[in-house]
């Protein structure tokens, strides 16, 4: 089954006179536990796709499905409640509240939800185990490596048993070792069942994925099982 169906997408920027097209007509199909990279150039298109699939965004026109499910004119609470239960996103730049420690940041998905702060607790402990990082609830963002930081902003991304997650150049401010460790992270959660489109400028990176779609100019120009 798709979990992820974009018909015929496109999505354009307007400002003043100037309209840019960031996609032109997209056809993707992504099922349930697969793992798929994007790459593409610099402005092909690539975040605005991740953001319409993670609902972060809408399209100009077309079509999109999630789990059969057609979000069109679907009110932005309802894509809220999506963001939180079905997809979340981890970023570059990790998005991690510096005030509050890991477990606290690993939390913050979690306070939308009716759980008693026990029931929250478990969850919390059971995400950074799987990211690797149980150790280090107690810190601060500003007290770890990178890749810690890059581990907090997966436990998080987790910790509500989303099935999909979605990752924008996850590794794009990590030396290769850390960013191999990252994607080791990603594969494991895949092998779990989770679906997980990623986006990378780095072919080794994009190595670890089963599925590589390429961008340019707004559509797709290829996409092939590696
Ligand atoms: N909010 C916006 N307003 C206007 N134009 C935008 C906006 N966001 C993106 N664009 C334009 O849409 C096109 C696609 O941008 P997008 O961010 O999706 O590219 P990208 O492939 O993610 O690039 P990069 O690798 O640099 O992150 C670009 O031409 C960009 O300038
Ligand atoms: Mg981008």
């Amino acid at each position: 089954m798709a979990a992820i169906e974009l018909k015929d997408i496109t999505k354009e920027y307007r400002s003043d006179e100037i309209i840019t097209s960031a996609l032109r007509n997209v056809n993707l199909k992504i099922g349930s536990g697969e793992f798929a990279a994007i790459m593409g150039a610099s402005g092909s298109g690539k975040t605005t796709l991740l953001n319409i699939i993670g609902c972060m965004d809408i399209p100009t026109s077309g079509t999109y499905l999630l789990d059969n499910e057609d979000l069109g004119g679907a009110k932005e609470k309802h894509l809220s409640s999506i963001r939180g239960k079905k997809i979340s996103f981890v970023f570059q730049h990790f998005a991690l509240i510096d005030d509050y420690t890991v477990f606290e940041n690993v939390e913050i998905p979690l306070m939308k939800q009716p759980l008693s702060k026990a029931e929250r607790k478990k969850k919390v402990l059971s995400a950074l185990k799987l990211a690797g990082i149980s150790n280090l609830a107690k810190k601060k963002p500003s007290n770890i490596s990178g890749g810690q930081k890059q581990r907090a902003a997966i436990a998080r991304a987790i910790v509500c048993q989303a099935e999909i997650i979605l990752a924008d150049e996850p590794t794009g401010a990590l030396d290769s070792k850390t960013g191999n460790e990252i994607m080791r992270v990603f594969s494991e959660l895949n092998n779990m069942g989770k679906t997980i489109i990623l986006i990378t400028h780095d072919k080794n990176v994009a190595s670890y994925a089963k599925r590589l779609i390429t961008i340019q100019d707004g559509s797709i120009l290829s996409d092939e099982a590696i």
